[in-house]
């Protein structure tokens, strides 16, 4: 009989809920919150009651599309952390009341599992390259920048991590700092394809082992245009480009560093990304550059499965369920890592 997952994420401020029949999927439907927009961020209050109007008819979208009843499901998966708690008290109540009414078992997931298997997410008719374990993935996002060697699904070990920000952040600040707008990644992606990355110069850290910094880069910029723009108040307005650019490149320059060093030290060469900043152009044409270098191989998610989706928490839901972890009702959610 064919095993149905039901996936649903709602740890920032993305609900998203996705079906996944025997590992293929068959729907996934993302509302994102927009209420956000005028803030520069996100705001954990607004983003809970978001959640709680979209996550009906986000999981009734998901079902629809998948062409599947409520009944027909085998397991639901649910992000269960971590995140922002308000936001994860929604996908997790709604999971277990939905396992509760329907007699199915529920399967928590660990939100940074599901970014590290989104090279796992198969489409219908869609040849996949699935990366061998264990592999290393770069895991960058708004919350985490993390080098994790993925020793299976269920098991991986973090080798290195940002002792700051995390480099999202950095995008995200610098932008806002800039006037460009949030979310700043994508914003400063865009601008930096016209510019130049070798123009200005940015302080990078100096970190030991294989952690990362990145509120140092930041300084350095703010600093920077502060100072400029007391010698030429139109810097900023005639430099956008070159200052996007070169900040870009030195963000990906320092995570470039640390991951050739993993990749050394372990002497892994199947190497994968993750998480929102995985979808940056520069990033993703670097890996690929240094993978045909460094002969690894390099596995890039699809641009729509490197943002916040329960595809990817559906495949990682699916993998534990096959391992036969089932989830206790009374499981509440957990904001941090270290909790988990
Ligand atoms: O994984 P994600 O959707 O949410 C979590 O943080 O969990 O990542 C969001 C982050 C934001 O910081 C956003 O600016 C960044 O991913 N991002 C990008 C790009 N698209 C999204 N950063 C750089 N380049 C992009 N194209």
């Amino acid at each position: 009989m064919a095993e149905i997952i039901l996936g649903i994420e709602s740890s920032c401020d993305d609900t998203s809920a996705a079906v996944l029949r025997d590992g293929v999927l068959l729907s996934n439907v993302i509302a994102s919150q927009q209420v956000h927009k005028d803030f520069g961020g996100v705001v954990p209050e607004l983003a809970s009651r978001a959640h709680e109007q979209n996550i009906v008819p986000v999981v009734s979208e998901a079902l629809r599309k998948a062409g599947i009843q409520a009944d027909d499901l085998t397991a639901i998966a649910f992000t269960r952390g971590p995140g922002l708690l308000g936001s994860l008290l929604v996908g997790t109540s709604f999971a277990k009341a939905l396992g509760l009414a329907l007699e199915k078992p529920i399967v928590m997931v660990n939100h940074l599992q599901g970014h590290i298997l989104a090279n796992f997410i198969r489409e219908p008719d869609k040849p996949v390259k699935e990366p061998q374990f264990p592999y290393l993935c770069l895991l960058v996002s708004g919350g985490n920048s993390q080098i994790v060697k993925v020793n299976s699904p269920l098991e991986y070990d973090i080798l290195g991590q940002t002792i700051d920000d995390a480099v999202g952040e950095a995008f995200d600040k610098c932008s806002k700092m800039l006037g460009l707008g949030y979310p700043g990644g994508p914003v400063i992606d865009k601008l930096a394809a016209e510019g130049d990355p070798n123009r200005f110069h940015f302080a990078k850290p100096n970190i030991p082992g294989l952690d990362y910094s990145f509120s140092g880069v930041k300084t350095s910029l703010l600093y920077f245009v502060r100072d400029e723009m007391a010698k030429d108040p139109s810097f900023l307005e005639n430099n956008k480009e070159d200052l996007c650019a070169s900040f870009q490149k030195t963000l990906i320059d320092v995570l470039m560093g640390k991951l050739i060093r993993a990749a050394k030290e372990t002497r892994i060469r199947e190497i994968t990304i993750g998480g929102g900043v995985s979808a940056n152009s520069g990033l993703r044409r670097r890996m690929l550059e240094e993978g045909e270098k460094r002969h690894w191989n390099v596995y890039l998610p699809e641009r729509k499965f490197t943002t916040d989706n329960a595809a990817m928490i559906a495949v990682a839901g699916w993998f534990a369920y096959k391992a036969g972890v089932r989830t206790p009702l009374d499981v509440a959610p957990v904001s941090r890592m270290a909790d988990f």
